[in-house]
């Protein structure tokens, strides 16, 4: 059974838009003008002996085995300062969803006594792929802000955030630290967030650059793709994000790509990010992501935690043997040069020379930013007869599982953000690895709470859903069951399946049996398999919701808030359906299989019918599409009317998608705008998006260019990629794009 309706779109386009002209178009990625901070950092430059320059190009980890040195906070990474040049240290720390902290230690009851940074505390925000959800890079610019404003307060002037992988492999366990499958989503999103993170004089990275899909073997696995493939997917995510968010540093992965690991390879970071792209800030490695000193002429700028590789005492690779090969001129000393200029411009460009003393934190105001966020993110899968919101009137209500008495679920690993009061039940480690694995982590904001104060007449009742039969007992009693599931993911771990962890399936299965009104709300990290999803009456994708979760859900669930999240990844209907059933586990993964269609576009190319389709959501109200209007070029813009049909508020994402009229495309079809709008019962509001270029074009190798093929062009207006209202045409000439 499928909720939604597959109702790909049967319409005939007319007659399109009119023929576009001349070619060749300018690059896009304009080569960078100089600016203040280029001549300010090459002014520094030039004053500085190598000995001087070569105290910039690696930091020092302070999170676990490496002493401390004086002046460091104990974050992720150490540059000192330099004051003989004015130059301030780096602070670098992770900040996935805030800035991570982690406990200093714990009671006697296995409680955390305090977490680690100099103001110590810090709110979550919901996943990054929840803030994909919301498909409003507003939320996710306002998010980068408060972020990057709570990191400062901490003394935290670096932050490794930005991570901006693809979801190719949807057990990879950091998919929920990632923005999603499609690369205008992410590269727009990410782009948001980072230019927030950067407008607080705070540097931001934009990581793992590239192809870092899994966790599986991630220290030495070759992402195996062919160039014009990673073009048009993983590499234009990042392309587009570093063109909106021009982040001031780039982390290279652990993977390899082609054979060559991230951090030693020349065509990603030579030929593409600094030539192609015209990068002007610098490339930091991921922590033990070099591989010797000769990565600094394949492109890397920084190493990061030296004592990873090196031995706590400046011996790793960018330590004594970069100064060995600037000696012996193996490394010319101009290089050494630009690694620091490069450090330098992006430090300037971002404030960090100028940094006003950072503000205190409101952290009542910080949990309003995240749980608007979350608000957002909601993704209301499935609603039959109106299960959703509950009635007003409820009486007795069941709320089974997910610890949803006191929190919610967050995410593992480096993006792990350990809550403001501590988290809401004793974390779990579950010893998958060694010391190093991470916490199940819950964020005190209980769900059942916010929906005793929504429904303060009703009876709401809760039970762990540890013994089956007290839940279905409960269920049976009661007017709704809501059964809280969640999948815990983690960095360095990949998920076995996508099915829930545990007795979960059973457990929702027999509560469904049990009581018709079944809701079921997930806390998960990525897409779920559902086989009871027939039986239940709704379902609410909640991801992990952050630091005001629980009041999120419940003001979905009470209809205070009408649902607005779309599917940033597609949901299979089980792993038969993904390019690889099973996980990559050996020495490499054929990303061929898929080349450029990740996510929904194999499984247009592939005629799969998923679970649920990328771009998905449903409101309680309801949205319909008019008025296509497809202009001419050379950069094509679409408008449309949407209009609110329904008795309630609410907001919608229409979606503008691209089909290439070749077989020559990656996929038959490609998100190529999007807007999200407000609109009252009964109000309507016309929509454009302007559609880059390059989503009309196929990635030309030999030439080294994006290239568009003269043809006529469907352009096309939907609720999602499978649910398209909306067509048109659009003629375009033969043209060529500088990358
Ligand atoms: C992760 C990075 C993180 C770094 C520093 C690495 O293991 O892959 O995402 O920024 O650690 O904590």
């Amino acid at each position: 059974m499928t909720v939604h309706h597959l109702r790909r779109s049967l319409l005939r386009c007319g007659v399109g838009a009119l023929v576009l002209a001349w070619l060749p178009m300018p690059s896009l990625a304009q080569a960078a003008q100089p600016t203040d901070a280029d001549a300010r950092a090459e002014r520094i430059v030039q004053k500085m002996p190598p000995e001087a320059l070569h105290g910039l190009v690696q930091s020092y980890f302070m999170g676990g085995t490496a002493k401390q040195p004086p002046g460091s906070i104990g974050a992720a990474g150490y540059v000192p300062a330099l004051p003989a040049y004015g130059i301030p240290a780096q602070q670098q720390n992770d900040a996935g969803i805030g800035p991570n902290n982690y406990p200093v230690g714990f009671d006697a009851r296995g409680w955390p006594t305090g977490v680690r940074g100099n103001a110590g505390d810090a709110t979550p925000l919901p996943s990054t792929l929840a803030l994909a959800a919301t498909w409003n890079p507003r939320l996710a610019e306002t998010g980068g802000r408060m972020i990057a404003d709570e990191a400062r307060a901490q003394g935290i002037n670096v932050l490794l955030a930005g991570g901006i992988n693809l979801s190719r492999e949807p057990r990879n366990g950091r998919t929920f630290e990632y923005f999603g499958e499609d690369p205008l989503l992410a590269g727009t999103m990410d782009g948001a967030e980072i230019r927030g993170i950067q407008s607080r004089h705070v540097v931001s990275t934009i990581k793992h650059f590239a192809l870092n899909a899994q966790e599986t073997n991630r220290l030495a696995i070759s992402s195996d793709i062919g160039e014009r493939a990673m073009r048009e997917s993983d590499l234009l995510a990042f392309e587009l994000a570093i063109e909106q968010g021009h982040p001031g540093a780039v982390m290279c992965g652990y993977n390899k790509v082609n054979g060559i690991y991230d951090c030693s390879n020349a065509h990603l970071l030579n030929d593409v990010l600094k030539r192609d792209w015209h990068y002007p800030g610098w490339v930091m490695t991921d922590w033990g992501g070099d591989h010797g000193v000769t990565d600094a002429l394949a492109g890397v700028d920084q190493v990061s935690g030296e004592d990873f590789t090196g031995d706590d005492n400046g011996k790793g690779n960018f330590g004594a043997p970069l100064m060995r090969a600037i000696a012996d001129h193996t490394i010319p000393v101009s290089r050494l040069q630009d690694m620091a200029r490069r450090i330098l411009r992006s430090m300037l460009a971002n404030g960090l020379f100028d940094a006003p003393p950072p503000k205190p934190v409101d952290f009542e105001a910080d949990a309003k930013v995240s749980q608007d966020a979350e608000e957002q993110a909601l993704v209301l899968l499935k609603n039959d007869a109106a299960q959703l919101p509950l009635d007003a009137h409820v009486q007795r209500i069941a709320v089974i599982g997910g610890h949803a008495d006191v929190g919610v679920l967050s995410g593992g690993g480096s993006a792990q953000v350990w809550p403001v009061h501590g988290p809401a039940i004793k974390p779990v480690h579950p010893d998958l690895h060694d010391s190093a694995s991470p916490w199940i982590v819950y964020d005190p904001s209980s769900p059942l709470r916010a929906l005793q104060q929504r429904f303060r007449k009703a009876r709401i009742d809760y039970v762990d859903g540890d013994d089956p039969a007290r839940a279905t007992a409960l269920a049976k009693s009661a007017d709704v069951a809501i059964v809280f599931a969640t999948q815990w993911e983690a960095e360095g771990i990949d998920l076995p399946n996508l099915s829930l962890p545990g007795h979960q399936d059973a457990l929702v299965t027999a509560v469904a049996a049990a009581n018709p009104h079944t809701v079921v709300v997930l806390e998960s990290g990525t897409a779920v398999r559902m086989p009871w999803l027939p039986n239940v009456a709704a379902v609410l994708e909640a991801w992990y919701p952050g630091a005001r979760g629980g009041e999120a859900i419940a003001d979905v669930l009470s209809g205070r808030v009408n649902p607005s999240g779309r599917l940033p990844i597609t949901f299979p209907r089980d792993e038969r359906q993904l390019p690889r059933p099973v996980i990559a586990g050996g020495a490499s993964a054929d990303y061929d299989v898929e080349g450029a269609a990740v996510g929904y576009k194999w499984f247009d190319r592939q005629k799969l019918e998923p679970l649920f389709p990328f771009g998905y959501g449903l409101s309680y109200t309801r949205f319909v599409y008019s008025d296509l209007k497809v202009s001419t070029g050379p950069r094509v813009t679409v408008s449309f009317v949407v209009r609110n049909m329904g008795s309630r508020a609410g907001m919608d994402t229409p979606q503008v998608y691209v089909d290439m009229p070749t077989a020559d495309g990656e996929a038959p079809r490609r998100l190529a705008g999007f807007d999200k709008v407000d609109l009252k019962p009964g109000e309507q509001a016309v929509v454009s998006a302007t559609i880059d270029p390059r989503l009309f074009a196929v990635f030309d190798v030999a030439a080294n260019r994006w290239r568009i093929d003269a043809g006529r062009y469907t352009v096309e207006v939907g609720h999602s990629s499978r649910d398209l209202a909306l067509c048109g045409t659009t003629d375009m000439k033969a043209a060529s794009i500088a990358p």
